[in-house]
């Protein structure tokens, strides 16, 4: 049984409290660019144990966010797997995301499952803290936040 389906305008008050619970904020800060929680397209895992979001813009698909609340299930996967799909329906060149260089975790995870690092965004998390103070100074394994790192995914 297929337990994904796609984020409905229904969900977005949802959709907010989770990015809050999650993210700290109901608004991402990437590449200088603020993406409110109703601008962005998704798909939810069962109860929302899992949610991506994307945004697809002429042939390139940015997942914004991705979140697995039951990890090592196969979630993940299943999520990234979804949007790659409607990125291909949609004709698109390539899938690409934004982490943050302490998340080891993530940049592991995507790098095994088909993305490559495509740039260093250096400075780009404290520029994102001008505009959400909420942003940590050291972020996951102690480690200082402050690049955006740059993954895709040709297809
Ligand atoms: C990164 C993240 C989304 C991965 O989600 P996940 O649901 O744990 O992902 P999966 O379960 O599909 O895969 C995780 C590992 O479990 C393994 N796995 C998948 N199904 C499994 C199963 N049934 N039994 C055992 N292991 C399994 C996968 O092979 C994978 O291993 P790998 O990373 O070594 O390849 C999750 O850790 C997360 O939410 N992190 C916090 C938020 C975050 O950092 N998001 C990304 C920011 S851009």
């Amino acid at each position: 049984m297929n337990s994904i389906r796609r984020l409905t305008k229904k969900d977005r008050p949802h959709l907010k409290g989770f990015w809050i619970e999650q993210w700290g904020a109901a608004q991402m800060i990437v590449h200088g660019e603020v993406i409110q929680y109703d601008e962005v397209d998704g798909f939810v895992h069962g109860d929302w144990n899992g949610l991506i979001t994307f945004s697809i813009r002429g042939d390139e698909c940015e997942i914004t966010s991705l979140d697995s609340l039951q990890q090592g299930k196969g979630i993940g996967t299943a999520l990234i797997d979804e949007v790659v799909s409607e990125a291909k329906e949609r004709s698109c060149r390539r899938v690409f995301l934004i982490t943050t260089n302490d998340n080891l975790q993530a940049l592991g995870f995507y790098q095994r499952h088909g993305f490559s690092l495509v740039a260093v965004h250096r400075g780009a998390v404290n520029e994102s803290r001008r505009l959400k103070p909420s942003i940590p100074l050291i972020g996951a394994s102690n480690i200082p936040l402050r690049d955006e790192i740059e993954l895709e995914m040709l297809i």
